[in-house]
């Protein structure tokens, strides 16, 4: 199968939320502390007549029926979700039910479980299934949910809740560039779960968990681009060589390309466990390529070398680079669509523009080597600011766009980042035909990956601009119930008395749920779940 990807997204959030505005005041904290500080506008929340099950179930229900698909036509469903209602039944089990109703229970797949890295697990699942040779010419499916809740005090405003449901299969408009993936994985305790209705959280360590771990992925992306290059013009030796030509003429093939920059992505999705993250995860990526840039000049690499030195760090072995050329025809696969050299986008004017007037002094003085990071960087706030700053008109054009579930929902966990991507595809649509989207997903514990989506120009009910008209994020949003804080409060309180507890109705009033919806109907003696569609 080619261009194997995602064809159509459909994402679920409650319909209550509660503003972060009116939260700084309920908790007597300094306003801006979570709009200003966090970035965070509001929160979705769940009562007890919704939990992960009933979100998925509708997520699910909601994609099959908005693209006509026969339940029959799935061949595999992944599940990624860190709120398990059970520690051996899956969620997935649990969906079956949409589809043994049309006689289909030869679905494989369950669910994959690593803090909010799970939703990726199972699309890598998802999207390799149909790549090899197990795969029966059925679609996949992939459904990630998750509801954060912090106890109260720092953490509690950086909650939220929301699923999505994915459908992969073949000549996808949102095509996973194979090749194109760098993953960190490592064992930290940042954010966990080993008992009790909420996480035990590290929130300063998980902050320098991701932004490390995205660093790493993204040294990792730069290094397997320039393998892709050298593999290029080893290939080009070869065709040279067989063709006899003597003329050592390379006039009709594309010359190297330099290593990744952000000058040839289009956009950045990554996981938001509240806005300002992602505004710092992007100063990284952004700040790695300006160490990048420098290191390309010899005049620089001789000072930065000098200053690596001055502080007992040896400097890093170089390969030469070449001018700016497109790379993008030399990844493997996926980019054959992606034809004549790429025009230049307000973002990659941006990212220049910034390069040269960027807080230069405050991220010169830092002596890093872009492939090996000292651990007191994440913690260094100048070095921060300088690069936020600096890549702020970047982060405008390239990140913004797929923020919008992120600050109106908060914290998906394992459907964020996901859910990012269906609130880019909304807002750019068509758009993004041509476009390559740099994905970051980071899961506490830890795993993380980078990776590279190609939009392209599909027919039919996938076309890209019918997705984004199928979403409808932005309508749900506004139309949305406003909670009080003490409500908010009030109900995670009853949600905590609920965790673990059997033979129990509901209480929260099915008047709060849009049509469409499934509902916890109730749960029995021994803790059996019914649900039911509103
Ligand atoms: N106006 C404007 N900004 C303010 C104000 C104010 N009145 N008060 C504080 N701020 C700013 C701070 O300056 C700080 O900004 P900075 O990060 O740019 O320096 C920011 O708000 C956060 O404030 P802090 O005091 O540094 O941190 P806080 O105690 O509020 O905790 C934290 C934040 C650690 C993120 C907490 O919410 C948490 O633990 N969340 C859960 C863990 C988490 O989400 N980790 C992220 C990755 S792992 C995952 O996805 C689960």
């Amino acid at each position: 199968a080619k261009h194997v990807g995602i064809l159509a997204l459909e994402v679920y959030f409650p319909n209550t939320y509660v503003s972060q505005e009116d939260l700084e005041a309920y908790d007597k904290v300094q306003p801006g502390k979570y709009t200003l500080g966090l970035g965070q506008r509001n929160m979705a929340f769940t009562g007890d007549q919704e939990d992960v099950v009933s979100m998925s179930l509708t997520a699910v229900h909601s994609l099959l029926e908005k693209y006509d698909i026969d339940p029959c036509d799935i061949g595999r469903l992944e599940v990624g979700t860190e709120s398990a209602l059970d520690r051996s039944k899956s969620i997935k089990t649990f969906l079956m039910s949409l589809f043994a109703e049309h006689g289909n229970n030869d679905i494989e797949g369950v669910d994959s479980l690593n803090a909010c890295y799970g939703g990726t697990a199972a699309l890598f699942n998802a999207v390799n299934w149909v790549e090899s040779r197990a795969w029966d010419g059925r679609l996949a499916l992939v459904l990630a949910a998750d509801i954060a809740m912090y106890a109260a005090g720092p953490a509690r405003p950086s909650g939220g809740c929301g699923a999505i449901a994915m459908l992969v299969g073949p000549d996808a408009p949102l095509d996973l560039e194979r090749g194109l993936c760098a993953s960190h994985m490592e064992h930290a305790y940042d954010f966990y779960k080993p008992c009790g209705f909420y996480p035990l959280v590290d929130g300063k360590s998980s902050v320098a968990c991701y932004l490390m771990a995205l660093d790493k992925c993204y040294a990792s992306l730069c290094e397997k681009f320039e393998r892709c290059r050298s593999n290029f013009e080893r290939q080009r030796r070869l065709a040279r060589s067989s063709s006899g030509s003597a003329k050592g003429s390379t006039g009709d093939m594309p010359s190297s390309p330099p290593s990744l920059t952000l000058a040839d992505v289009d956009y950045c999705v990554m996981h938001s466990p509240f806005v300002k993250m992602v505004r710092k995860g992007f100063a990284r990526i952004f700040y790695q390529d300006h160490l990048r840039a420098q290191l390309r000049q010899p005049a620089r690499q001789e000072k930065v070398d000098a200053k690596l030195g001055a502080h007992g760090l040896l400097p890093r072995v170089r390969s030469s680079s070449t001018p700016n050329q497109d790379p993008r025809p030399l990844i493997a696969g996926a980019t054959a669509h992606i034809t004549g050299p790429r025009a230049k986008t307000a973002a990659d004017i941006l990212v220049e523009e910034e390069m040269d007037r960027s807080s230069a002094a405050t991220l010169d003085a830092y002596p890093a080597d872009p492939d090996n990071f000292p651990s007191e960087s994440y913690a260094d706030r100048d070095l921060e600011r300088a690069a936020v700053a600096a890549s702020s008109g970047a982060f405008s054009s390239m990140v913004e766009p797929s923020l919008m579930a992120a600050s109106e929902c908060g914290n998906m966990y394992a459907a964020s980042v996901h859910a990012g991507l269906a609130s880019l595809v909304e807002r750019e649509g068509a758009n993004l035909e041509g476009r390559r989207i740099l994905m970051y997903s980071y899961g506490s514990g830890l795993a993380a990956s980078l990776w590279s989506v190609v939009g392209r120009k599909v027919e039919g009910k996938f076309a890209l601009s019918n997705v984004s008209s199928q979403t409808r994020i932005r309508e749900r949003l506004h139309a949305r119930r406003k909670a009080e804080p003490a409500e908010f409060v009030s109900t995670l309180e009853l949600l905590e008395n609920r965790y673990r507890m059997a033979s129990f109705t509901p209480e929260k009033p099915l008047e709060d749920l849009r049509s469409g919806t499934f509902y916890l109907s109730g749960v029995d003696a021994l803790y059996r779940r019914a649900y039911a569609f509103k």
